[in-house]
């Protein structure tokens, strides 16, 4: 019996791809080699980020960008409830709580409105987000420059989780280019605009993340490869 199901993903892979990976199957490094630098560099160009950092998946991504945010045992991060689960849940690796803000019924983002409420609530009981993660959602940018300046405001850091967003746009720029945000992650997965079979990459303007974030991914070793810049102690 044949099922007609709508395939929850499908991946284009052509010829010049598969040349590509036996390329570096056929090298000397499976992992971690100069190909490496090169991905980071480009995605990160193509952004308008300075710097950009690969991991194996955007909730690897998701978890450092929080670990080099300092977010630990005590503090808040607050998400949108209309994600993927590792939006929420890379405040629990780092011990953190986690709450969510409502979103906006006309884009299904994080609603800025319900954020500035929540805010003024939190502020009242001590109990500010440290990390807010906004989620562009299906390829739409949230309203970046009005949760900037409230993070101005309130104090807190944010990670855009653009993890459905590579390649959209916000007020005319690549998401990805971290104007008004601290760092932004996205997705490589199969069902994510382009795919690495599995991935995720952080970007950066601020040289400062970007070594505590490069230096988390690879547990603080550092190894000279040639061809590849690996960011000094920082
Ligand atoms: C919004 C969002 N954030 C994070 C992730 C995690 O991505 P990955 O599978 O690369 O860890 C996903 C994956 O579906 C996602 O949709």
């Amino acid at each position: 019996m044949t099922q007609n199901f709508i395939p929850y993903g499908k991946q284009d892979i052509s010829e010049e791809d598969i040349d590509s990976v036996l390329k570096v199957l056929k090298s000397d490094f499976l992992t971690q080699g100069p190909q490496v630098p090169l991905f980071e560099k480009t995605v990160a160009g193509y952004c308008g980020a300075e710097y950009g950092v690969a991991v194996n998946s955007a909730t690897s991504a998701l978890h450092v960008a929080c670990l080099a945010l300092g977010l630990g045992e005590g503090d808040w991060l607050w998400t949108t409830p209309n994600t993927f689960v590792a939006s929420a849940n890379c405040g629990l690796y780092c011990g953190a709580k986690v709450d969510f803000v409502d979103i906006d019924m006309q884009s299904y983002n994080l609603s800025v409105e319900k954020l500035e409420e929540k805010l003024i609530q939190a502020k009242k009981s001590d109990k500010l987000p440290k990390i807010v993660i906004p989620v562009h959602f299906a390829g739409q940018s949230c309203d970046m420059k009005r949760i900037h300046s409230l993070s101005l405001e309130y104090g807190f850091k944010v990670i855009e989780d653009a993890s459905h967003a590579i390649g959209g746009k916000y007020l005319g720029k690549p998401i990805g280019g971290c104007q008004y945000y601290d760092i932004t992650e996205c997705s490589f997965h199969p069902v994510k605009i382009i795919t690495t079979a599995d991935g995720g990459l952080a970007t950066t303007k601020c040289q400062k993340l970007y070594k505590k974030v490069h230096r988390l991914r690879s547990h603080c070793i550092t190894r000279e490869v040639e061809g590849m810049v690996l960011p000094s102690d920082g």
